[in-house]
């Protein structure tokens, strides 16, 4: 078992941030529900407690409180913003209430030499509304700013620490030192979470749950898919069956680097399905987005019943739903989030066809799963592949899906990325630690026709829109700024090179208001 944080949330929009954080020093955490079952937690033996921040006031009614056995657990805990507050209030001190927020960067000074924070004064994000006013016995004051005299303090003989702004955040710099600090050098917890560990166990506990069974898996190219399917081949071999179901929306070459790893590169058993023309027909003539979606989804899941029952429906699925999927929260809205995409997940099938799951991802956050995949030996480019969407390439063929204007996209999108590449401006692996290139690009091709000149020939074809965006987390975005000759460059090549194309486009809103994809 490894030495572990548990992470109690009290319903902050970071508090899994804090987990990823404390994962990155490869030291194991979880993050359960403030209000969880203790047996729940202490079957965890932890090495110690991140409160979270969370948007309630101590004093309310109602309000979350710092449960009883970890108090009495005799282990370090560190309480953020919120999680400050409620350590202050349940050890005796008093916190004052605030109708104001603070809310942004604040500078922080250090008053002591203390085992967290750095010798002098450094940048924060502060999002607060309450504020200390009397520390609980044992405490001191360990930091100040501006507006919190009480920007952290600690009672350093038991280990207790709590700070008024989020480490977890990119904002707060040295968040991610002061989180390490307080993980390994507080708490003693071992840094033994490493992608390896991860992969030895996982082989360990899919076994164990497999058995000599025979298990199926679906792969798309996707990162999570693909990790998933490696793993639980990684650990029961031949007894993993695959399927790729190829149906053609997938971006250039995809298709034959899947068959390419799995087969070739991993020896994985994989049945390709040639659906092109299946789902080609599906789509004829369809041009409202959601609808397009929802005959990609049911189409594909009556092809991989079909491909189940050929292979003698194994009894076992692999499915790669992933941490932030399946973390309980103790913020409804993100509650209700998870109940929407398990039921994704898992719907669909007719009522006959029961599998057990295998979920070789389920404690794994995103950056965990890609370093897995690349201690598996998976390909950098399906490692670290920029988010596609499920539905592929039909949400960005505007208007009607058809082969012919599905190559015309799969050709201008291709030029696009190999040029960003070039660059240097796709962002893959090198996005630690900052933006820089796009976190999604891609072609769009438009339902417009217009007037252009080839030769001494007019042209009356389609237009291509290129998007590319920067962006931390998806929710919000913001155009990329590519260089303008380098644009120039992949509109001339889009032109000469894709036949049908007359005209690039560069798409220059943020979302919001707009979204990333166009449909
Ligand atoms: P939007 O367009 O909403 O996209 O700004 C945000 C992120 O979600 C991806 N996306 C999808 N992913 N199925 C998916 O699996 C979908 O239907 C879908 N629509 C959007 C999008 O690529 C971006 O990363």
């Amino acid at each position: 078992m490894h030495d572990t944080i548990v992470i109690l949330d009290f319903g902050s929009q970071t508090s899994q941030l804090i987990a990823r954080r404390v994962r990155e020093h490869q030291v194991y955490s979880e993050l359960l529900p403030w209000n969880v079952v203790s047996e729940r937690v202490q079957a965890l033996r932890p090495k110690g407690f991140i409160l979270s921040g969370g948007p309630n006031s101590v004093y309310e009614p109602g309000a979350p409180r710092v449960p009883a056995y970890v108090l009495e657990a005799g282990v370090p805990i560190l309480g953020i913003c919120y999680g400050m507050q409620a350590l202050t209030h349940a050890l005796g001190g008093s916190v004052a209430a605030s109708t104001e927020r603070e809310y942004g960067p604040a500078t922080v000074n250090p008053l002591i030499s203390n085992p967290l924070l750095p010798e002098s004064e450094f940048s924060v994000w502060m999002s607060h509304g309450d504020r200390i006013e009397t520390l609980p016995d044992g405490f001191i004051r360990l930091a100040e700013s501006d507006n919190s005299p009480f920007a952290a303090m600690g009672d350093l003989s038991r280990g207790y620490f709590g700070v008024q702004f989020h480490p977890e955040v990119h904002h707060t710099p040295f968040g991610s030192e002061m989180l390490r600090r307080f993980v390994v050098e507080a708490c003693g917890a071992q840094s033994d979470w490493t992608p390896e560990a991860i992969i030895d166990e996982s082989v360990a506990r899919i076994q164990a749950q497999v058995g000599n069974q025979r298990v199926l898996s679906a792969v798309s190219g996707g990162v999570d898919s693909s990790v998933a399917t490696a793993l639980v081949h990684r650990a029961v071999g031949d007894q993993l069956v695959a399927v790729f179901v190829d149906n053609g929306l997938l971006r250039k070459n995809e298709p034959e680097q899947v068959v390419e790893t799995f087969r070739e590169h991993l020896g994985v058993q994989l049945f390709p399905v040639n659906a092109v023309e299946d789902f080609m027909a599906a789509l004829a003539g369809v041009t409202e987005p959601e609808q397009k979606r929802k005959i990609i989804g049911e189409k594909f899941i009556r092809i991989f019943e079909e491909q189940a029952r050929r292979l003698e429906q194994p009894p076992f699925l692999v499915q790669g739903t992933i941490y932030p999927d399946v973390v309980e929260s103790s913020a409804p809205d993100r509650a209700q989030a998870h109940k929407i995409k398990t039921h994704h997940n898992v719907g669909g099938l007719p009522e006959d066809m029961v599998f057990d799951l295998v979920e070789p991802l389920r404690y794994l956050f995103k950056d965990e799963v890609r370093a897995v995949g690349e201690a598996l030996d998976l390909p950098t480019n399906m490692v670290w592949r920029q988010p596609f969407p499920g539905p592929g390439l039909a949400v960005r063929c505007l208007g009607e899906v058809n082969w012919d204007r599905l190559e015309r996209l799969r050709e201008a999108d291709a030029i696009f990325r190999e040029e960003l590449s070039l660059a240097g401006l796709l962002r893959m692996k090198q996005s630690k630690g900052g933006i820089s290139g796009s976190a999604q690009a891609f072609a769009v091709l438009l339902p417009v026709r217009s007037v252009g000149v080839m030769g001494d020939l007019r042209t009356y074809q389609e237009a291509v829109a290129l998007r590319a965006v920067t962006t931390e987390d998806f929710m919000t975005a913001d155009w990329a700024r590519l260089p303008h000759e380098l644009l120039a460059r992949i509109a001339n090549r889009i032109v000469n090179e894709v036949s049908g194309v007359n005209r690039v486009v560069y798409d220059i809103t943020s979302k919001p208001p707009s979204t990333i994809e166009w449909e």
